[in-house]
């Protein structure tokens, strides 16, 4: 399955979600995860973050390799969003910046 990172969190652009043939994202208030028993690894999604979040999962960073367990936990726990929203007014300002694992909200 593909992989959601740690830079989605507070960017949430939501541009995936448009492209996504299974819709198998699965929305938090403030990231999304993919539920990894339904993405069919077509990896179109991937090219549509403009915070450059989503990896294969063979292709997750090794210090982002925790976030592979942490979307299949999450997308059991959270709902299908299938349209792309307006993404939150700062999400520029947070795309890029480090360790904001703290600032996931559930
Ligand atoms: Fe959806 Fe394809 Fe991305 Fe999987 S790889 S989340 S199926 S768009
Ligand atoms: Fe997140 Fe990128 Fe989608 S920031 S919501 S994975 S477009």
């Amino acid at each position: 399955a593909y992989v959601v990172t740690e830079n989605c969190i507070r960017c949430k652009y939501t541009d995936c979600v448009d492209v996504c043939p299974v819709d198998c994202f699965r929305e938090g208030p403030n990231f999304l995860a993919i539920d990894p028993q339904e993405c069919i690894d077509c990896s179109l999604c991937v090219a549509e973050c403009p915070a450059e979040a989503i990896f294969a999962e063979d292709d997750v960073p090794v210090e982002q390799r925790h976030m592979i367990e942490l979307n299949a936990e999450l997308a059991r726990q959270w709902p299908a969003i299938t349209q792309r929203q307006p993404a939150p007014a700062d999400a520029d300002e947070w795309n890029g910046k480090p360790d904001k694992l703290k600032l996931l909200q559930r």
